[in-house]
């Protein structure tokens, strides 16, 4: 007779859904498929509302969103601070340089000062993995994570479903193919996760010191990248290598071998990047600046996408799943 083991059950695991207290967005994991489809339909009616000469909506007036940025940002920094002010949701806006950061206060600190003033929700982008976990763990608003280190960035997936369908008219079926740094990427990882909610496939290219095996798919032949309705480029992300590491041998070679061409693509292929771009390394100029490439869309989604979010987190949103990675 095999051994019994006992039972293990987690408090509350046995009680009816309800709905939580609290509801973050940290991770693609936090999210069902229908809790996607829902983001998506919110921000198309948002995309619409933008086509108004008046853009500004009242939804979330009297609100507070707190945008804490302690790691470089272009578009996800302004798109939060935009998406926000159009939904007339009051802004407060930190970043590391110029914070009492600069001065060793801790990120639990700092989020309990935020805190204090009441956010309903606090956009967190740090460098460390888990650092808006800790966030949500210390505070009472909606905690959304806008990257943390090479870990997740689900606002870029979600926003890049969104310029997925407005392109292609669809999700389910459309096979995306991710080259260049994935080992590095917290968009990948994201963008992965989301694509299969919702039925796409994906296939990972490039060096295989840089793709690693155990997320999707994989192709060291940068010809394979022929085969994809949509072409997702990725630059190298220095500023997370381990120092000392040699992924490939140089920048040159590494344009030589994997840059996204022109004559690397077929007609009728989509071309995607999150930005910042490296032109010349990962993407020729003249791909960047094709019809096939939805860089500005993708720029444009941000904004109606991450309006959904705020609007979603503070109204009837998806329930959260506490996501397992620690602050390293
Ligand atoms: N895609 C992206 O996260 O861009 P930023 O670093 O400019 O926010």
């Amino acid at each position: 007779m095999s051994e019994r083991r006992p039972l293990h059950v987690v408090p509350g695991e046995l009680l009816p859904p309800r709905q939580p207290d609290r509801r973050h967005l940290l991770s693609i994991r936090d999210l069902d498929r229908a809790d996607v489809e829902r983001l998506l339909a919110t921000a198309h009616s948002f995309a619409l509302s933008q086509e108004r000469d008046t853009k500004k909506l009242p939804t979330l007036r009297g609100r507070l969103v707190v945008n804490a940025f302690f790691e470089s940002s272009t578009r996800t920094s302004s798109s939060f601070e935009l998406a926000a002010k159009r939904l007339s949701a009051d802004t407060l806006s930190i970043k590391a340089s110029g914070s009492s950061i600069e001065k060793g206060e801790s990120l639990k600190d700092t989020a309990l000062t935020l805190s204090a003033y009441d956010p309903d929700v606090i956009v967190i982008r740090h460098q460390q993995i888990g650092a808006p976990q800790l966030v949500a763990s210390v505070t009472d608003a909606h905690v959304v994570n806008a990257g943390d280190g090479k870990h997740q960035h689900p606002t870029q997936a979600l926003l890049d479903l969104y310029a997925i369908q407005d392109a292609l008219g669809r999700l389910e079926g459309v096979h995306v193919a991710i080259v260049g740094d994935v080992l590095h990427s917290r968009v990948a990882r994201s963008l992965i996760q989301a694509l299969e909610l919702v039925g796409a496939t994906v296939t990972l290219v490039g060096p295989p010191p840089l793709v690693p095996r155990e997320l999707a798919e994989v192709s060291y032949e940068i010809a394979s990248i022929g085969e994809a309705d949509v072409v997702y480029v990725l630059r190298m992300q220095r500023e997370r290598m381990e120092q000392g590491a040699n992924y490939v041998p140089s920048l040159r070679e590494y344009s030589a071998r994997w840059c996204v061409t022109p004559e690397r693509l077929r007609p009728g292929q989509k071309v995607m990047h999150p930005g910042p771009m490296n032109r010349g390394v990962e993407i020729d100029p003249r791909v960047a600046d094709s019809e096939a490439a939805l860089v500005v869309d993708q720029v444009r989604a941000g904004l109606v996408v991450r309006m959904a979010v705020l609007y979603d987190l503070l109204t009837t949103g998806p329930v959260a799943v506490e996501t397992s990675a620690g602050v390293a």
